[in-house]
């Protein structure tokens, strides 16, 4: 069989990788892939969805597998599914689910599933006078997508203010800032839950602590993620019964039922757990539509179960069928970004801030293979050199039977990886 991975960061190199381990996988493509992909699969240069449509057509792709929410938001699955190739992924109409925050979180009140209290606004001056009327610290988030960036956590009316005015009318990200949910921020334990699902049975997949911010003690700017690991150590079987049925299980039932679409392939949660033992209450802070990045990396190394069999009994409508089966041992993904540099007109702050690219990258040939590495943002350059080309540049997952072991070994694999800059938090596992 052959199969198309969309997209080119560490996530879809863990999903390429995945199916390459697969009997049933002759030949893996990446469109368009990194360095690192490309010594595991062929990489093909397909910028656009109907170029991506072409290679599947030409190539006789059986079966095409996308990483990342922006192909998915521009409708790649409705355009592969309308030429009559097999494509896992929610199509444009759901993945508005990820690619507008507001309409989401409005449709999850309605659906009765647990939110953070929440308004929506367009106005700026009316979003200001809500931050100064309800006397709680929020969160103020992009509308639409912003490369997992979108969402600005405040520490007071100040603060929120400064936010309102940089999302909506300086428009750091674009027309994504048009809108703007503000929610309460609330306090408790962040929680990444992925399922798969045909649209109406849905398998939970194990879970993973992510770090979205950029420096120690979660403080910083948000970033995409800077590390993960699972299993993750709230996550017992009564609390994931209560998040399938309080969550995803109301989500895609409602979805069909009520607003008349069929959600299929990865279903991401979100979560802010609250409350204790019998008492916790899964808040949907964000839905994702995707695999996440860094999560697929210490997710899909833990799946026994061949990702093929998955994406089959997801197309087929088959999940009932399915008991996907995971590896009990911890893995631990640490992320290299590309940190503070001198540039020739001054500093780069360095990720998620402006860094600089094209930095040699050495030491790669001394991870020991107890370590995973999965390329996030690398490339060749002019002397065909591996050199860094994005924020996120490399990310080590390491397996161990306790976490304290599994981030032992990544920690100790990072010290022989060097570019300039190079920054990784130094809490990651750090319970
Ligand atoms: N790790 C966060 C995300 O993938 O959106």
């Amino acid at each position: 069989m052959k199969v198309l991975v969309i997209g080119s960061g560490g996530r879809d190199h863990a999903i390429a990788w995945k199916f390459a381990q697969s009997d049933r996988v002759k030949q893996v493509y990446v469109a368009h892939g990194n360095a690192g992909i490309a010594e595991i699969a062929t990489c093909v240069d397909a910028q656009t969805v109907e170029a991506m449509a072409d290679f599947a057509e030409k190539e006789k792709i059986d079966l095409t597998f996308v990483g990342p929410e922006k192909p998915l938001s521009s409708g790649i699955v409705d355009l592969f599914e309308s030429r009559g190739l097999a494509i896992v992924g929610p199509s444009r109409r759901a993945s508005r689910l990820e690619s507008s925050k507001c309409d989401t979180k409005i449709l999850l009140r309605e659906l009765g599933i647990p939110v953070p209290e929440f308004a929506v606004f367009s106005d700026p001056e009316q979003a200001r006078a809500y931050v100064r009327q309800v006397g709680y610290p929020v969160v103020v988030k992009a509308d639409g997508l912003a490369a997992g960036k979108g969402a600005l956590v405040c520490d007071g009316v100040e603060d929120a203010q400064e936010a309102i005015r940089a999302i909506m009318e300086e428009r750091i990200f674009g027309d994504a800032g048009e809108r703007v949910d503000i929610e309460q921020r609330l306090y408790g334990r962040e929680l990444s839950f992925f399922c798969f699902t045909d649209g109406y049975t849905l398998v939970p997949m194990v879970a993973a602590q992510d770090y979205k911010r950029a420096q120690d003690n979660d403080t910083g700017k948000n970033t995409g993620g800077m590390g993960s690991y699972s299993p993750h150590p709230w996550l017992d079987e009564s609390l994931v019964h209560k998040i399938m049925s309080q969550v995803a299980e109301p989500l895609i039932a409602g979805v069909r039922e009520k607003y008349g679409f069929l959600y299929r392939g990865i279903l991401y949660l979100g979560l802010m757990l609250t409350g204790e033992g019998e008492n916790i209450v899964p808040h949907v802070l964000e839905i994702n539509i995707r695999l996440g990045d860094p999560e697929a990396q210490v997710i899909l190394p833990r799946l026994k179960t061949d990702l093929v069999d998955v994406c089959e009994a997801i197309l087929n409508g088959r999940l009932q069928d399915l008991q996907p089966e995971w590896d009990p041992r911890y893995r631990l993904c640490l992320i290299a970004v590309s940190g503070r540099t001198k540039g020739k007109k001054g500093w780069y702050k360095g990720y998620p801030e402006r860094y600089k690219i094209g930095l040699p990258i050495t030491g790669l040939d001394r991870i020991s293979p107890e370590c995973q590495v999965f390329h996030s943002g690398t490339g060749w350059d002019e002397a065909g050199r591996l050199v860094t080309t994005g924020g996120r540049v490399l990310c080590l997952v390491s397996t161990g039977d306790t976490l304290a072991q599994a981030r032992e070994i990544a920690y100790r694999e990072m010290e022989k990886v060097s570019f300039e800059g190079l920054y990784c938090r130094s809490d990651i596992g750090r319970e």
